[in-house]
């Protein structure tokens, strides 16, 4: 079977991640989850005084950017690649709500866009590759064989992501995603510096009434569909 690339695009917590990891699995290629390099950025500027009682210094970032060394690494327990900054596993670290809250300001710059492109167009050079973000199928891969556009409620993405986060201890409340989850939308859907938005070529899949299996058997098909076609 020809290897493609699959761009998956959307709204936060709608489920990409989830999906990708799942399609990654099924079909022997890699995952990318191009968020956490965007949190990975926003941590390097928590834990040097970057962002700051409130503050973001967005010119001091911008100085600092070449001392940013992003890597991933595939832990095979879990079965996907985990990611790391200046060599130190920050894939806990990252999801914090705390993170979540600047994360979309952080992204919004463009010599942080710039270089994490750069980055994730590498690792998509030999296709076998599904990368989820919010630019993937506009800006990272174009050319992506399969896009993704996922979409869900904002109250169901909230419900899903409060429980994750409850699960893993975190002490937040349900309010407090649900405000996040919307701000961030607003913020990356009006960012000047490529906005989320939906691709002219891809697919819109509202998974609010999907089950994470309907909607990865779904997806599934979409993949069979595309490689048969090119084959
Ligand atoms: O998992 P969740 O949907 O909460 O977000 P994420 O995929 O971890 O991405 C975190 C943030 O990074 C997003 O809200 C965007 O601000 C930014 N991002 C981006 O601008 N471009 C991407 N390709 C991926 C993420
Ligand atoms: O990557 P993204 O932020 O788009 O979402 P995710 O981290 O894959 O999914 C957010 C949460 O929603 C996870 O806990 C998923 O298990 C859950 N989810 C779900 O319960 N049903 C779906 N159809 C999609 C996601």
């Amino acid at each position: 079977m020809n290897k493609i690339t699959i761009a998956i695009d959307g709204y936060s917590s709608t489920g990409k991640s989830t999906v990708a990891k799942q399609l990654a699995k099924a079909l022997g290629y890699i995952y990318v989850d191009s968020g956490a390099m965007y949190r990975a950025v926003t941590l390097y500027a928590f834990q040097n005084g970057l962002i700051s009682k409130g503050d973001f210094n967005k010119e001091a970032l911008i100085h600092q950017l070449d001392k940013i060394e992003l890597s991933f690494k595939f832990n095979d327990a879990l079965g996907y690649a985990e990611v790391y900054l200046n060599g130190e596993n920050v894939e806990r670290k990252i999801r914090t709500l705390e993170i979540s809250g600047f994360v979309s300001q952080v992204a919004a710059v463009a010599e942080v866009r710039a270089k994490l492109v750069v980055i994730q167009k590498k690792i998509g050079e030999d296709k076998g590759v599904v990368m989820d973000g919010r630019d993937i199928g506009t800006v990272v891969f174009p050319n992506a064989e399969l896009k993704l556009f996922m979409t869900a409620s904002a109250e169901k993405r909230a419900q899903r992501r409060y429980k994750e986060l409850k699960e893993r201890g975190d002490d937040i409340t349900y309010e407090a995603v649900l405000q996040n989850v919307t701000e961030r939308d607003y913020i990356d859907s009006h960012r000047e510096e490529s906005p989320l938005i939906k691709a002219k070529d891809a697919i819109e899949i509202d998974n609010s009434d999907l089950t994470l299996e309907e909607q990865f058997e779904k997806i599934l098909r979409l993949v069979k569909m595309t490689t048969e076609g090119i084959e």
